[in-house]
């Protein structure tokens, strides 16, 4: 492993975040959260993946594999289902997709959409793109187009 491997891969390890804690059994959002979240909340959505890494990237992604994207929507879900009874009081004021890619996932992107649209979205939403993925951008685009 020469320098520059083993410095990126110390910054890797400083800026990826550990094992998401899973969420107790039976513990409710408040809970996990927080008692309120705060009127015109930031959502942030982090799309870990894509074709192929960058070796200077230091963000936190993976190769896109047949399946890890499934797996990843379904907990995206639990974790929107967790956090709906504050998202209901606490319309969210902006919503914000990184990544990684996020554009390779238009059906996560425009899901997601809805469900912010669902809970009152209002402000701006905005979407990291890749230079490489027009077509998946222009489903993404047209989302972003129908919101208000
Ligand atoms: C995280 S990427 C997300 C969008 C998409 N995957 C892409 O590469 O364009 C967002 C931006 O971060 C930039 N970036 C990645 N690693 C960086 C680094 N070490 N320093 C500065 N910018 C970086 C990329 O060039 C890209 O423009
Ligand atoms: S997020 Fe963008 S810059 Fe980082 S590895 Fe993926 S394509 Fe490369």
């Amino acid at each position: 492993m020469t320098l520059v491997d083993r410095a990126l891969a110390e910054l890797r390890a400083a800026v990826t975040p550990r094992q998401p804690v899973e969420p107790v059994k039976g513990m409710t959002p408040e809970a996990a959260y927080g008692t309120v979240l705060p009127d015109g909340v930031g959502l942030y959505v982090h799309v870990p993946f894509c074709e192929t890494l960058c070796r200077f990237c230091p963000y936190n992604k993976v190769r896109l594999e047949a399946g890890l994207a499934d797996r990843y929507l379904h907990a995206l879900r639990r974790e929107v289902a967790l956090l709906a009874p504050l998202l209901q009081k606490a319309r969210p004021g902006s919503l914000y997709f990184g990544g990684g890619t996020p554009t390779l996932l238009p059906d996560l992107v425009e899901e997601i959409i809805g469900r912010a649209q669902d809970f009152g979205l209002h402000g701006e939403a905005a979407i990291e793109v890749h230079p490489c993925h027009a077509m998946q951008h222009r489903r993404c685009l047209r989302a972003f187009g129908r919101l208000a």
